[in-house]
């Protein structure tokens, strides 16, 4: 694999997952345009991020990937956009303080448009038409136009994305992030969640501190990092003629990174070895996520860490595993031991939801609360029992009150999730759910710590 990397080499390599575009001429105005518009993100943020990531690795910080499934053109709104950041700044703080280490925040967000599909075309009665594959390569809608992909929409979702990231970096550097008011956020959810009061000790103890730190003169009027915070975007890199024309070289030290967000990552789907998506992603110096599914083997697994980070670099690479609740610590512990058995220097993360979807009696899909509560839970066993670092968590999520996850304190029931179901893909945590899970992560999290400091825990 050490052949010559251009951003356009993966177009000798085997490809999946990707639409067949009619009009080559259409495709090549648009990428040419796509070419022309200024890079989403600057490389010096990305590597700020790679070794924000890097910490991670080396058990210093926590992981905390989250946003939609597939965004949308119709959900696109100042609000939701809101509304997924304030949820995940919210987990932040309460992860931030179950772990005593710092958060590492990852929206999927401004560019999660693409979706890999199990079939590429779909059956209504006797209709079939190509697969619906995210708003980026064509439209929901039953029907013949709906279905053809239309290069132009690449320009829509870079336009979205550029506007989405713009209102994120506000919101992160503008004020809205301070930390005080996100604590007020919580302290609504404890006293209005069915199950606050599990959570009321860690938010009171959360209350004492700040209060503490305001004492000592650490506001936020004085230290920047009280009102501001770092937050980073995402998705899944699998439009490649979208992603090769983001690919910029950087001008301070003559590497290409992809533009287009700030980490990619590569879906369980296309991780071949030899593969087009893995041939793009190895060449740019972005952080890179992998996608490790139950099919996941120790040695290819391996092959691929030599392919996707030569150096070892930590930061480099973050393996995201999605077992299922049934499955992941059987999948899981044989990869991890042999990662660590080698010195490969990773990320672990834990995406719950992609193994854990089903179809309710009412013929939605959804995602049981529980299971993605226990496919954390057995993530965080395997890690305990390994010796190494169970680095973050990955969700599908929105900030919006959906239903479309069974389960949660709200109890929301198979017949519930009519009710609001927006989703173009798959079922999302809405707001509370992610919160409550983050509480239960921050007790692993914690319990954790008290493992790693029993002298401390004693005295
Ligand atoms: C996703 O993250 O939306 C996805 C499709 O995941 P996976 O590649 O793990 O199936
Ligand atoms: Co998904």
């Amino acid at each position: 694999m050490c052949a010559t990397w251009s951003p356009d080499s993966w177009r000798g390599k085997p490809i999946q997952q990707v639409p067949v575009y009619n009009d080559e001429a259409a495709l090549q105005a648009v990428e040419a345009d796509l070419a022309k518009n200024p890079p989403l993100v600057f490389a010096g943020e990305a590597r700020k991020l790679r070794q924000s990531l890097g910490e991670v690795a080396e058990g210093r910080a926590f992981l905390l990937q989250g946003g939609d499934c597939a965004e949308s053109f119709a959900e696109f709104s100042a609000n939701n956009i809101r509304d997924t950041f304030k949820v995940m700044l919210q987990m932040a703080v309460v992860l931030t303080f179950g772990s005593a280490c710092p958060v590492v925040k990852v929206g999927r967000m401004a560019g999660q448009f693409a979706k890999p599909r199990s079939a590429p075309t779909e059956k209504q009665g006797d209709v079939e038409l190509p697969s619906y594959r995210g708003d980026i390569i064509n439209a929901i809608g039953f029907d013949t136009q709906s279905r053809e992909p239309d290069p132009g929409r690449m320009m829509q979702a870079y336009n979205q994305a550029s506007a989405t990231l713009n209102l994120l970096r506000a919101f992160a550097q503008g004020g809205f992030a301070n930390l005080h008011e996100v604590h007020r956020w919580n302290l609504d959810f404890v006293a209005d969640s069915p199950q606050g009061e599990r959570y009321q000790a860690l938010a009171d103890r959360l209350d004492e501190s700040l209060q503490f730190m305001a004492a000592c003169g650490l506001t936020s009027a004085r230290v920047p990092q009280i009102a501001e915070t770092e937050f980073y975007t995402s998705h899944e890199a699998l439009l490649l003629w979208y992603e090769e024309a983001l690919t910029r070289q950087d001008s301070l030290t003559g590497d290409w990174y992809d533009c287009s967000a700030h980490m990619l990552w590569i879906g369980d789907r296309t991780r071949q070895q030899d593969s087009a998506h893995v041939e793009f992603l190895r060449g740019v110096h972005n952080p890179i996520g992998m996608k490790c599914g139950p099919s996941s083997d120790p040695d290819e697994l391996l092959r691929m860490i030599d392919t996707l980070n030569p150096r070892n670099d930590a930061g480099r690479l973050t393996l995201i595993s999605r077992m299922g609740h049934d499955q992941v610590e059987e999948k899981l512990a044989p990869l991890v031991r042999a990662v660590a058995r080698e010195g490969r220097k990773v990320v672990w993360s834990c995406d719950p939801m992609h193994g854990n979807t089903i179809k309710a009696d009412s013929g939605y899909k959804t995602r049981p609360f529980d299971r993605i509560l226990k496919e954390v839970e057995g993530f965080f066993a395997v890690h305990r029992a390994e010796g190494t670092h169970a680095g973050g968590v990955h969700f599908e999520m929105t900030g919006q009150d959906v239903t479309e996850c069974i389960g949660g304190a709200q109890a929301i029931t198979d017949d519930d999730l009519s009710a609001r179901y927006h989703t173009h893909c798959d079922p999302r945590l809405n707001g509370a759910q992610a919160l409550e899970l983050a509480f239960r992560i921050a007790e692993a999290l914690k319990a954790e710590r008290d493992r790693a400091a029993p002298l401390a825990q004693a005295s």
